[in-house]
């Protein structure tokens, strides 16, 4: 999922293991898109550790920079979701895109151990997450991503405007 989300984003995205994210990393992110498996309710134990070793390292520093959380679950992904948009309030973060969970629907031991294959549908939504993030953080001040509306990525700008980006990543239509 963050590999379709980073190849959607295209070259001005940088793809980072959350066991290699070091506070400098975040200091420097425009934006910051975090994409981990539900674990047992809960975001994955490497990314929560990530936030453990950089929350007050960064704290009071990235305020108001937009983010957007991708997660990969068996069944629900809200608890993780919940955990990492509780974080981000902290840091003061702005969510910008909607809520992406992939449900692969693995619920017995064998499916939730075996290998996944992410289908085309969901790879394309997180691709097309990645290239909104990015668009809508190449437009700048960007404010409030309002989800997909008539197949247009609907954003809000700081100044007002809305900007519509369709799924190619191209900025259809400003406006106001
Ligand atoms: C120990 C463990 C606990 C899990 N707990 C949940 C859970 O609470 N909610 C959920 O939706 N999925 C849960 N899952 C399923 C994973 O989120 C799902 O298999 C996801 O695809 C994992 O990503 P991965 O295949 O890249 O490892 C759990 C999986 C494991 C291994």
């Amino acid at each position: 999922m963050a590999r379709a989300a980073a190849a959607g984003a295209g070259g001005s995205a940088r793809l980072l293991p959350a066991a290699d994210v070091v506070p400098d990393d975040l200091l420097k992110a425009g934006g910051l898109l975090f994409v981990c498996p539900e674990n047992l309710a809960s975001m994955s134990g490497l990314m929560k550790e990530m936030f453990d070793r950089t929350y007050y390292p960064v704290l009071g520093r990235i305020e108001g920079r937009p983010y957007a959380t991708a997660i990969a679950a068996g069944s629900d992904g809200t608890g993780a979701q919940a955990q990492i948009d509780r974080i981000a309030k902290g840091w003061r973060l702005r969510r910008v895109a909607e809520p992406l969970i992939v449900n692969l629907a693995a619920q017995t031991p064998e499916a939730i151990l075996a290998q996944k294959t992410l289908s085309e549908a969901a790879t394309k939504q997180c691709a097309e997450l990645g290239e909104a993030f990015a668009q809508g953080l190449e437009m700048g001040n960007l404010l409030i991503g309002r989800g997909w509306v008539d197949g247009f990525y609907r954003f809000r700008t700081a100044h007002g405007a809305s900007a519509y980006v369709t799924a190619r990543s191209r900025i259809r239509a400003v406006s106001g």
